[in-house]
């Protein structure tokens, strides 16, 4: 039962890929897409959407009077709750957007649900659905010989991002727990591909190559992350909203698990056939100081989505890595405008001269 589907945060990196991807798969599904448009959103991410089918509207999900008016107006049956703030550097160097918009925003949405649902309309549950969007870093790092992260893994977050989704991830247990809404949660490891903000270290290193820039390699490169092709996160989420189990968590992760160097030096390897130039695009790779607390090794363990949804990765790094490059290459316009239009310069200056200073 779902027509009409409010998505936060659908203007940034993984929900304007979900957007598209629902779209075209149900085509009985209206998309309200409800974004602040911070640095890391873009209507640039929205282009060519069907004006009948998503309706953008600007603004911030702790607005509790617009999130109540939404619900209301556009008689929203099914939350897919993507919002957040999402950069662990930044929340290193600046915490508190991360508090108001992951835990306060959140605890916004769900009550504005449970009051609107529940209280006035009294709908029936398996009418409704309120899915969050979280991150497999909540459960903290594992050690070389240790098992994949499972749904049962003690919570362990540690960095500021970390522990804002962790706590956003306990607001929605418990109005399941509590007052019954009807919420799934998922937590996925490190996406990458189209529409990425080229903070996160994939577009990053693609585009500073392109540039001739410093590919900066954190620590020793040794950190390990559980790579996911982003059409597959929006695949396992649909799959989540069709035929998950209310109260239910779902691990969800691309069984891709190389160092961050050997990510690095294959984006440089995939540019020297892509983009030949005088000098190999290795030769850029450098290693800077290390981000404080960072974790060392994730990986998922996705057994449950898999036996009980049927569902499992897609792409396989090599050609995940391919159609993301390829596709960051075919389209400089989006690049030319995300970089304009966001803090792009800025941020890179703050977070590299801090790390210069502390080598
Ligand atoms: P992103 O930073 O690219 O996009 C976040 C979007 O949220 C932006 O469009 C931004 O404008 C919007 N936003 C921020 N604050 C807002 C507010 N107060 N009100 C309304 N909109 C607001 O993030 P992403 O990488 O697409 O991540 C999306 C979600 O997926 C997040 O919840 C993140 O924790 C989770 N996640 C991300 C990854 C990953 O690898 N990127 C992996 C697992 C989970
Ligand atoms: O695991 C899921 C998480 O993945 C999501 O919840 C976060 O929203 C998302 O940002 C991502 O977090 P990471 O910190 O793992 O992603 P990031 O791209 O910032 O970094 C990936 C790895 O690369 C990490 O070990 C740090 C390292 N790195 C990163 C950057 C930006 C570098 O070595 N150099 C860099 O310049």
């Amino acid at each position: 039962m779902m027509n009409r589907v409010l998505v936060t945060g659908g203007a940034g990196f993984i929900g304007s890929n979900f957007v598209r991807y629902l779209l075209n798969a149900d085509s009985g599904v209206h998309v309200v897409n409800l974004d602040a448009l911070t640095y890391a959103g873009s209507l640039e991410n929205l282009r060519d959407l069907p004006v009948d089918r998503h309706a953008f509207i600007k603004g911030d999900i702790c607005d509790r009077d617009l999130v109540n008016d939404l619900l209301r107006r556009h008689r929203i049956d099914t939350i897919v709750h993507f919002a957040a703030e999402s950069h662990v550097d930044r929340s290193i160097l600046s915490p508190e957007p991360f508090i108001r918009t992951n835990v306060i925003g959140t605890f916004t949405l769900l009550e504005a649900a449970r009051q609107y649902w529940l209280v006035e309309e009294a709908l029936p549950i398996a009418d409704i659905r309120f899915h969050h969007v979280s991150t497999d870093e909540v459960y903290g790092s594992l050690n070389p010989d240790e098992p994949a992260f499972s749904e049962t893994t003690p919570y362990a977050p540690n960095s500021p991002y970390a522990a804002s989704k962790a706590s956003s991830d306990h607001l929605a247990r418990s109005y399941h727990h509590t007052y019954h809404l009807p919420v799934t949660i998922s937590n996925c490891s490190n996406n990458y591909g189209p529409r990425q903000f080229p903070e996160k270290l994939i577009p990053l290193v693609v585009l500073n190559a392109l540039e001739g820039r410093p590919l900066p390699v954190y620590g020793d490169g040794q950190q390990i992350r559980d790579w996911l092709f982003v059409d597959d996160h929006c695949e396992a989420i649909h799959q989540i909203l069709v035929r998950g189990v209310s109260g239910q968590t779902y691990n969800i992760g691309g069984n891709n698990q190389p160092a961050n160097l050997t990510i690095v030096e294959t984006i440089c390897d995939l540019l020297d056939e892509l983009r030949p130039g005088a000098r190999t695009h290795r030769e850029l790779i450098k290693f800077v100081t290390d981000r404080p607390g960072h974790d060392r090794r994730y990986a998922m363990n996705i057994a449950k989505i898999r036996n009980e949804l049927g569902w499992q990765p897609r792409y396989s790094l090599k050609d995940g890595l391919f159609a993301t490059v390829q596709w960051i290459l075919a389209n400089p316009e989006w690049l030319a405008a995300i970089q304009m239009q966001n803090d792009y310069q800025a941020w890179l200056t703050e977070n590299y001269a801090t790390r210069e200073k502390a080598k």
